[in-house]
């Protein structure tokens, strides 16, 4: 079966891009994923499509998650926020590379495959290697009705509405929003507090909102996105819950800029990429207000130190020690829930670089949006 969507029925309009429409629908489309889904009175999510009841959801013991490219990334931020909220072990792997290692599948493992058209073949074909040796599968996936929505055992629909760029925005940050409702009910048949529950509720629900504020500084960005389109080659840092974001950053910035853009463990900097670290390469550092900014900002000095230009990403009053770099500031939510905030400047920042060198943004060079063939 081939994509449901067909591009030329979708009107980009006033934007130059899909994409640009795209990354502006994200509130919109962020207020959808979470509509009638959260539990306020018991602190938690309301998920009727996983066809899990509380029992089941109490035996699963560890949870993996599968998906492609931009999905996959968005699924290391899930797995994080499945181990911090659940305290269940989780992590996620290329769906593409899962099959070919003749996986142990568990039956006491919740597999979870993410997939913006839900038609991508190697995501499809992981889903099927887990059911065929009796694992049970739901799906996070945007097109209603797609081949891995037919073959999961549940899931949750991510009601981004229809995207049409290459370059995930609106599909992955639903399905951010998707993994935090999911983690917080993981979290609430076990030992995650109300109050927590209620914290989580609430910083959903504001949500929606902060994405529409970083996206209204897109002008100033825009300027920082072209100084470093002029570098052949970028890194992109963050730590632990920063790292994903980092991954996806980098990610965005190779597909549509078509410049070398690394991710690193800002921790792992000092163990060899340092090495690399000059005036010419550019660091764009994720340093949201959590409890390693002390020594993310330590080893952003260690950057300066050899003359590498810094663009940080943070949060309002982080104390930064007077490096010499650019400050893009995201507001705050729960730290949890901060990834997914950390992450839109970031998408910003490639499609202005990408806008500056003339590049075809919805139709990047050998990439297809959904790769339907192994
Ligand atoms: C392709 C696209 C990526 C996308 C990946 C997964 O490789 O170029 O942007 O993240 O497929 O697509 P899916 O539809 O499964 O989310």
């Amino acid at each position: 079966k081939q994509l449901d969507v067909d591009p030329d029925a979708y009107d980009a309009g006033e934007h130059d891009s899909f994409m640009h429409k795209e990354m502006l629908e994200q509130p919109t489309a962020a207020a959808r994923v979470i509509s009638g889904r959260l539990d306020e009175r018991f602190g938690t999510g309301h998920l009727g499509g996983l066809n899990l009841d509380a029992r089941e959801l109490r035996a699963i013991r560890r949870v993996k998650i599968l998906g492609c490219g931009s999905a996959y990334y968005v699924g290391q931020m899930g797995a994080t926020l499945i181990e911090d909220l659940a305290r269940v072990p989780a992590d996620a792997e290329p769906a593409s590379e899962f099959r070919y290692r003749n996986p142990i599948v568990d039956p006491d493992t919740l597999y979870v495959a993410v997939s913006q058209s839900g038609e991508t073949i190697d995501t499809l074909l992981a889903v099927q290697e887990v059911r065929r040796k009796g694992g049970r599968v739901i799906g996070l996936v945007n097109v209603v009705g797609s081949a891995i929505a037919r073959e999961v055992d549940g899931g949750i629909y991510l009601h981004a509405g229809p995207e049409v760029a290459v370059a995930s925005t609106k599909a992955l940050t639903n399905s951010f929003l998707a993994f935090a409702m999911l983690a917080v009910q993981l979290g609430r048949v076990r030992d995650l507090s109300i109050a927590d529950g209620r914290r989580l509720i609430a910083g959903l629900q504001a949500l929606p909102d902060q994405v529409g504020k970083i996206l209204a500084g897109e002008d100033e960005l825009a300027t920082t996105a072209q100084r470093l389109a002029e570098a052949e080659s970028l890194f992109f840092v963050g730590r632990v819950r920063g790292f994903p974001v980092a991954r996806e950053g980098a990610q965005k910035f190779k597909e549509i800029s078509y410049r070398h853009a690394e991710a690193y463990q800002t921790s792992e900097l000092k163990h060899g990429p340092l090495a690399l670290i000059s005036p010419e390469v550019p660091t764009v550092a994720i340093v949201p207000d959590d409890e390693l900014v002390e020594r993310n900002v330590a080893a952003l000095h260690e950057i300066a130190a050899r003359g590498g230009p810094l663009v940080v990403v943070t949060h309002e009053g982080v104390d930064l020690g007077g490096l010499s770099c650019e400050r893009i500031v995201v507001p705050a939510n729960e730290r949890e829930l901060d990834p997914i905030l950390l992450t839109i400047p970031l998408q910003l920042l490639a499609y202005h670089a990408a806008l500056h060198l003339g590049h075809d943004i919805d139709k990047p060079r050998n990439l297809a949006k959904s790769v339907t063939v192994e």
